[in-house]
Formats: C-alpha cells, sequence, structure tokens
C-alpha cells in the first residue's frame, strides 16, 4: 500500500462519521435479532450480524438499459463516462431504481474500470461492443503503469454519492464499489471482455511479477478509492470479482482472495468498522476459504451456488447476498415465482440480502421485477 491510502485526516474523520453512524455489534449481539429502539437501515442490519424477518433487497445492475427513464439520461450524457462523471445525472440514475422499486440499497452508478481510466490509461465504451482498453500484455508495457491514480479524475463520483446521500431515505442504505483487482486487471490486460480471461491468466502463469506489480497498484488504489466513497456517504462497500471463477485454486489464492483480503485489511485499518460484500463470481466450492480469508462481512452468490454448502460453511459465518438468476427473471410467470421461492428456502432462515446472482439484463420486464420485489416483501419466516 506504499504511497497511497495515508491521508491522515481524512482517515480520522471517515472512521469518526462511520463509527458514531454504524458501532459495530459485540460478538453476542452478533447472530441473533434485537429490538431496535432506532431507525435502522434492514440491509446494513443484515451485514451487522442480525437477520431480518423480511429480507433487503436490491438487484445488481439496477440503474441500467431496462429502465426507459435510464435510456432517456444515457442518450442526453452521450457517452457512459459521461454519465459516469456528470454526477447530476450519475446522481438520477442511481436514484431511478429507487424512486419505482423502493429497494433497501441503491448502488452508485460508476463502472469498475474508472480505476484503469484514473491511472491514465485509456478506457472507452464502444455501443453493444462492451469495454475497451489499451492492452496492458507485456512486462515492458506495465514498467509505465502509474502507481497512484489520478483521485481528481474521481470527484464526480464522490460528488454524485454526496448528491445521492442528502437524497435518500434514512431507511435505504447507499453502496461504494470497485473490482477486485483481478477482474480489473483482466480488461486491463486484455484490453477487452473475453470469454474466459485467457489473456490474464497467461500473463499470470508467464510474467507473475508483472502481473503482480498490476495487482499491487490495483490493491494501494482500490484502498484509496473506497476510503474516499466511505467519507463521500457509501454505508457499505461492495467488491465485485466478476471473473474470479476462471481460476483454479491455487491461482484463485493468491490472485482473488489475497489482493481482497488486503483491500478488506486497508480499508479497516482506517475504518475499523467499515461494511464489505464481496462478490466472487463463479467461485464454487472456494467461498468458505474465500470468506474465512478475506475477512468480508457477505458474500453475494451466483446462481449456481449449492445452497447446503452455503448455509453451512458460508451463512454460519457472514451474511449471503443473492442469487436469482437474472434469466428467470426474465422468463417471469410461475417460473420466477418458484425460483424466488427457491432463494427465500434456500437462505432466510439465516441473513439474507436478496438480490440476484449476477446483474440485470437489459431485455428484462420491468414488470417481473415488480412481480419479485412484491413476492419478497410479502415473505415471513
Ligand atoms: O449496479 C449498478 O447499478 C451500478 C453500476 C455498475 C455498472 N457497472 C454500470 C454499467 C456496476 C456496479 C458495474 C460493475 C461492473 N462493470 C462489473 C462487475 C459486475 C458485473 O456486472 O460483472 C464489470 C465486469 C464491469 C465492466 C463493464 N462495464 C462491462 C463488461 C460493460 C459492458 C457490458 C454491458 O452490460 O454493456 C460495462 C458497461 C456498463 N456498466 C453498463 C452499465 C449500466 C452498460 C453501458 C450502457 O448503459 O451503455
Amino acid at each position: 500500500m506504499a504511497g497511497v491510502g495515508t491521508d491522515r485526516s481524512l482517515a480520522k474523520s471517515v472512521s469518526a462519521v462511520y463509527q458514531e453512524r454504524y458501532p459495530r455489534p459485540s460478538i453476542t449481539q452478533r447472530n441473533q435479532r434485537l429490538t431496535q429502539n432506532h431507525p435502522t437501515k434492514p440491509f446494513l442490519e443484515v451485514l451487522s450480524g442480525r437477520r431480518q424477518p423480511v429480507p433487503p433487497i436490491w438487484m445488481m445492475r439496477q440503474a441500467g438499459r431496462y429502465l426507459p427513464e435510464y435510456r432517456e439520461v444515457r442518450a442526453k450524457a452521450g457517452g457512459f463516462l459521461d454519465l459516469c462523471f456528470t454526477p447530476e445525472f450519475a446522481a438520477e440514475v442511481t436514484l431511478q431504481p429507487i424512486r419505482r422499486f423502493n429497494f433497501d440499497a441503491a448502488i452508485i452508478f460508476s463502472d469498475i474500470l474508472v480505476i484503469p481510466y484514473a491511472l491514465g490509461r485509456e478506457v472507452r465504451f464502444e455501443v453493444g461492443e462492451g469495454p475497451r482498453l489499451e492492452p496492458l500484455d507485456t512486462p515492458e508495457k506495465v514498467e509505465t503503469l502509474a502507481r497512484r491514480a489520478d483521485f481528481g479524475k474521481l470527484e464526480p463520483v464522490y460528488e454524485a454519492l454526496r448528491r445521492v446521500r442528502r437524497e435518500l431515505d434514512p431507511k435505504i442504505a447507499l453502496i461504494g464499489f470497485c473490482g477486485a483487482p483481478w477482474t480489473v486487471a483482466t480488461y486491463m490486460v486484455a484490453g477487452q471482455g473475453t470469454p474466459d480471461q485467457a489473456p490474464a491468466r497467461m500473463m499470470a502463469y508467464s510474467h507473475p511479477d508483472a502481473f503482480a506489480k498490476i495487482i499491487d497498484t490495483l490493491v494501494g488504489n482500490s484502498v484509496e478509492y473506497l476510503l474516499g466513497q466511505l467519507k463521500a456517504g457509501a454505508d457499505a462497500l461492495q467488491i465485485f470479482d466478476t471473473w474470479a471463477g476462471v481460476l483454479p485454486p491455487r491461482e484463485f489464492a493468491r490472485w482473488s482472495i489475497e489482493p481482497t483480503r488486503r483491500i478488506v485489511e486497508g480499508v479497516r485499518a482506517k475504518v475499523p468498522g467499515a461494511r464489505i460484500i464481496g462478490f466472487p463470481r463463479g467461485a464454487g466450492a472456494l467461498l468458505p476459504a474465500y470468506v474465512e480469508a478475506t475477512g468480508v462481512d457477505a458474500v453475494s452468490l451466483d446462481w449456481a451456488a449449492e445452497p447446503s454448502l452455503i448455509r453451512e460453511r458460508v451463512q454460519t459465518k457472514v451474511a449471503v447476498q443473492g442469487n436469482l438468476d437474472p434469466l428467470v427473471l426474465i422468463a417471469g410467470g410461475a417460473a420466477l415465482d418458484r425460483a424466488i421461492d427457491d432463494v427465500l428456502a434456500n437462505f432466510a432462515s439465516g441473513r439474507l440480502i436478496f438480490n440476484l446472482g449476477h446483474g440485470i439484463l437489459p431485455e428484462t420486464p420491468i414488470a417481473h421485477v415488480e412481480q419479485m420485489v412484491k413476492r419478497v416483501r410479502n415473505f415471513r419466516a
């Protein structure tokens, strides 16, 4: 973490504000339901160890193209990064799904690739093609990578957080996020998304020292970025490791678990009570090890997670979030009801935040989202 995240005055103020707002529960308070005598955010209650009778609910990618009001602002903003970096627009699209569905959490509208952008890499989003970056695919190119991001470029994200914070109902939590170093590195190395992230896997095998330099750079800057988001008003953080599942166990430990552990440790060094959710998509049977080693407060589950493994070896330690298949949300009808009931039957007897197993897809009918929210909110354990 050398050179980054060392601003003590910032750290102190973040920590003080955060601890005051969300005192960490004692061990005995964890894992049990408590009577509340102050207004609370159900989402944060679950992350703090207190199961809620009705699971709080939000959706990954809840601000997005399935909403006509998003498409309208998106068109006005021009490019995707212009949308992310115009606080007025970013705050507006963050709040859109809250107005429509009254979710328990808002996630700040941004992208995991703003970190490479702030590191001075070229980042573009082509319509219909996804992200494009200048590939960082040789040890020589890695030598030229900046150590510290230009955080001035990320100031609009902080400003969007402050705006959302001001407008958000106090019962609704605000989530900040970043990509896990492994997942961000896969895009930086290949310069685009690929089916199995072979270019980054190859570089990690062939040039582990150069690859470690990319990862270390991302760890330090992600810590600083997440602390900035907490200071700007985020209540909790999520670390997206979308491509964790393409790694063999040894590589998973080195490139997914260890950097995530360092981020959690780095954030908590300044904000001891920081609530953090990890999303190691596709981790499968490696999830217990991920939870044990990283110190996250919750894991977001993809839809293939095996329920008894999760109940016995994951949910006994942390909260879980998930894990409806986004495709069944498109299908709707009785198949959707059955899939929602499965998630609730599998996980609602413990600490659960209802969510999808990955982001909502643009084709999803809004009526199906309404059907899901209604069914989850009518649930009583
Ligand atoms: O969840 C939210 O509503 C907050 C916003 C958010 C976006 N991206 C907005 C976005 C979040 C949390 C992300 C994270 C992200 N970005 C991840 C990790 C989570 C995941 O979904 O796997 C990844 C891998 C990225 C990188 C990225 N950004 C890709 C691969 C793409 C193209 C794919 C696509 O859906 O088009 C993006 C673009 C992007 N990020 C869009 C949105 C709403 C769509 C762009 C558009 O509106 O034109």
